[in-house]
């Protein structure tokens, strides 16, 4: 194949350190596999699948903490038994060549007496409750507790939580982390204006809402060295009551102010993408945040083979991310490389706690060669 017909999706990337062999990212995933929050071993058969030689795959969302959690068996990464049940699943990855970070990841007030130790309140930047919503699968209810307002005194201590979860990961073997800052999550609650109303220095102004997830971003930057940071942001997403009123000065005052930090990445989810799971026409674009930041740009968001080359080859980002169909696809990068059917994905089988049914049962490409 000459050169120039190559897919700009499957051109090589140096990202930092990392010599990325093309550009097309797995995207976090939770999949509420992980029995008590531990990581089980049935994660190394769904990780390597979607491994290449040179890809770069991000780990769905790992709590921080024994307050981190909102749904069940989602994995952590605070305790020394899930860090070592990490080892084996970042160690399969590493030995088909694969780039692997972990997402680390607090929920915030998107939990609920249940999901917390001793039965207590969730915490949040707020005491605002969320209303009751369905499940991402479409049938159950989700009932949330009235969250508990951190006092100013406490909120350093979530901070060190997420540095101790990113030294954790490290230990585990992982490549990087990436700050989970999006989609309405405890450091997306501190951001958005919809969700924060404290009137104290992380509250208020732009700047005041950002400081949390700037500490953070710091903490990690000083524990694990910036080169293997990145973060996940979702300024235009409204997902659990938590919009901005002016997602671009958001987007763009993050874009800025992690230059900084010289973090490695900044990970942003679509415009299109403001309600889970559902694309929608509009005038905003990403173009703007990827222009202020000086590091690697990842796009996230409803992009498929066509749009996602077409992101390449315009610069408009320099990775592209893919959820639901890397999900259903362990071959992506191939399915790409060949312009070959794809399978599709079953949205009732995403979060059950299966090992293998939905899982790792996805069809690899039949290859006739
Ligand atoms: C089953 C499922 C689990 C998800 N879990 C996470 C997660 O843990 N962390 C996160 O930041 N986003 C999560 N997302 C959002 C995806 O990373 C992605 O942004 C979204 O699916 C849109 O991209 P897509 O159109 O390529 O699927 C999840 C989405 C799905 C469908």
């Amino acid at each position: 194949m000459a050169a120039e017909t190559i897919a700009p999706l499957l051109t090589p990337y140096k990202m930092g350190n990392f010599h990325l062999s093309h550009r097309i990212v797995l995207a976090p995933l939770t999949r509420q596999r992980s029995y008590k929050n531990v990581p089980q071993p049935h994660a190394i058969l769904y990780y390597s699948q979607r491994t290449t030689k040179g890809g770069l795959l991000i780990a769905e969302a790992t709590g921080v903490s024994d307050t981190a959690q909102g749904y069940p068996d989602t994995p952590g990464i605070w305790t020394k038994e899930q860090v070592e049940a990490w080892k084996p699943i970042v160690d399969a990855v590493h030995a088909k060549g694969g780039i692997f970070f972990c997402q680390i990841w607090h929920a915030g007030r998107v939990s609920n007496y249940g999901f917390q130790p001793n039965g207590e309140a969730p915490i949040s930047c707020t005491d605002k409750s969320l209303t009751p919503q369905i499940r991402a699968n479409g049938i159950d209810v989700a009932g949330f507790s009235t969250p508990r307002r951190l006092g100013i005194e406490e909120i350093p201590l979530v901070v060190n939580d997420f540095r101790i979860a990113a030294r954790n990961a490290m230990e585990a073997g992982f490549d990087g982390v990436e700050i989970h800052g999006a989609h309405g999550y405890l450091v997306d609650q501190f951001m958005k204006d919809q969700v924060n109303d404290r009137t104290d220095k992380y509250g208020g102004s732009l700047e005041n809402r950002c400081r949390f997830a700037l500490e953070v971003v710091e903490a990690i930057v000083d524990e694990i060295g910036a080169d293997k940071v990145g973060i996940r942001l979702s300024p235009f997403a409204d997902y659990m009551e938590s919009a901005d009123s002016n997602p671009e000065a958001l987007g763009l005052y993050m874009a800025e102010s992690l230059n900084k930090y010289k973090i490695l990445y900044c990970h942003m989810v679509e415009p299109r993408m403001k309600t889970v799971g559902e694309k929608f026409e509009t005038p905003h674009s990403l173009l703007p945040m990827r222009k202020a930041f000086n590091g690697t740009f990842m796009v996230a968001g409803g992009y498929d083979r066509e749009d996602g080359n077409k992101a390449i080859a315009t610069n408009y980002a320099d990775l592209v991310v893919y959820g639901r169909l890397f999900l259903a696809n362990p071959d992506l990068p191939r399915r790409f490389e060949l312009d070959a059917p794809l399978n599709k994905y079953n949205r009732d089988t995403f979060y059950i706690s299966d090992p293998v049914l939905g899982y790792t049962d996805y069809p690899f490409l039949e290859t006739t060669e």
